[in-house]
């Protein structure tokens, strides 16, 4: 085992494969999450592509391959990867990281199994997110129920109906959503107009439900990014019709990904599942609850923890 501190946009060591003669670590990251987005990330990569292109890594590598990764900046541990039966390894890494940071805001790291990593590492549990990729064929057009249409947000004339219908679907939660939210939303790189629509019902003609779809264009990946349906209509199959309804609408992308809370009231991937996503993996959000400056960029499935202050 050799372990490496690299930094991006400079080529690893020997003892890592060389791919081209100029690959960074950003790279051979983009390699693995190709081929298990959901195993390698805990959020869609290019939501977090920019801090890890300013991150510094530690790698472990055994014989020629790559083991363990860990990207780290000046207060969080942004991202953590290993092989299957590597934890100790992955822990190792993480453990050298925590000694050079002197505050840790937040560390994402992958089930290990029977050993929890709260504590390993002697960290609190900030949040329990699950990920999985759309396994299933593609579905055909969902039975819309008579009465309902759907109907693509036009963002400069539909925000405020956005934001009013984002709140009243957590209404525990008093002003959840803002408009600036949205607005950050609509305008990342990963925005996918065709992605946001309602259902709307066409009596009053109000949105009763709303799917929010991403796209990476580096990746090709299409993901789930939130979906949503007012708590008087829901248990009626409205929820699954939006989630069919954004497979089919992101089918051009080359794979699908969904990721939500654990911590949801109910267990909201049970939608997922019987949307056809599998392979589902669990991660889980470390930290110190005191020094939690900066908040990770947190998959919206279920209820988002607080904004940090
Ligand atoms: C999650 C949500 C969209 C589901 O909407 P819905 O219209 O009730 O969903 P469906 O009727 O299609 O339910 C599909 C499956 O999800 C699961 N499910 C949905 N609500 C559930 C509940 N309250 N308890 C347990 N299981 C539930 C069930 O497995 C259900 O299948 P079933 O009805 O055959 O048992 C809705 O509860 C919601 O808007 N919640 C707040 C926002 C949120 O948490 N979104 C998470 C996804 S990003």
């Amino acid at each position: 085992m050799i372990l490496s501190k690299v930094h991006p946009g400079r080529t690893p060591p020997r003892s890592q494969p060389p791919r081209g003669g100029h690959s960074t670590t950003l790279d051979l990251i983009e390699g693995l999450y190709r081929r298990a987005p959901h195993a390698t990330l805990y959020t869609p990569l290019c939501k977090i592509r920019d801090v890890l292109r300013g991150c510094h890594y530690l790698v472990s590598t055994d014989g020629e391959r790559l083991s363990a990764v860990v990207a780290y900046t000046d207060d969080a541990i942004e991202a953590t990867w290993a092989l299957p039966g590597r934890a100790e390894i992955l822990r190792n890494l993480i453990a050298q990281v925590q000694r050079r940071l002197g505050a840790l805001s937040f560390l994402p790291v992958m089930e290990t199994g029977r050993r929890s990593w709260s504590q390993m590492l002697g960290l609190q549990v900030l949040g329990r997110y699950f990920r999985a990729r759309h396994v299933a064929p593609l579905p055909g057009p969902p039975t819309i129920p008579a009465g309902f249409r759907l109907v693509t947000v036009d963002v400069a004339r539909d925000l405020p109906a956005v934001v009013r219908l984002m709140n009243m679907a957590y209404p525990s939660l008093p002003d959840f959503v803002d408009t600036r939210d949205v607005e950050e939303m609509t305008s990342a790189p990963y925005h996918f107009p065709d992605g946001w629509f309602f259902l709307r019902e066409e009596t009053h003609r109000h949105p009763v439900g709303m799917a929010v779809n991403g796209y990476c264009p580096d990746s090709d990946e299409g993901f789930i990014d939130w979906i949503q349906v007012l708590p008087r209509y829901r248990r009626h199959g409205l929820g699954s019709l939006l989630v069919t309804e954004s497979i089919r609408r992101l089918a051009a992308a080359s794979f699908i990904t969904v990721s939500g809370s654990l911590d949801a009231p109910f267990a909201v991937g049970d939608l997922y599942r019987k949307c056809g996503f599998g392979q589902t993996r669990q991660w889980t959000i470390l930290g110190k609850q005191a020094s939690s400056r900066r908040a990770p960029a947190t998959p919206r499935g279920g209820v988002r923890p607080p904004k940090a202050s």
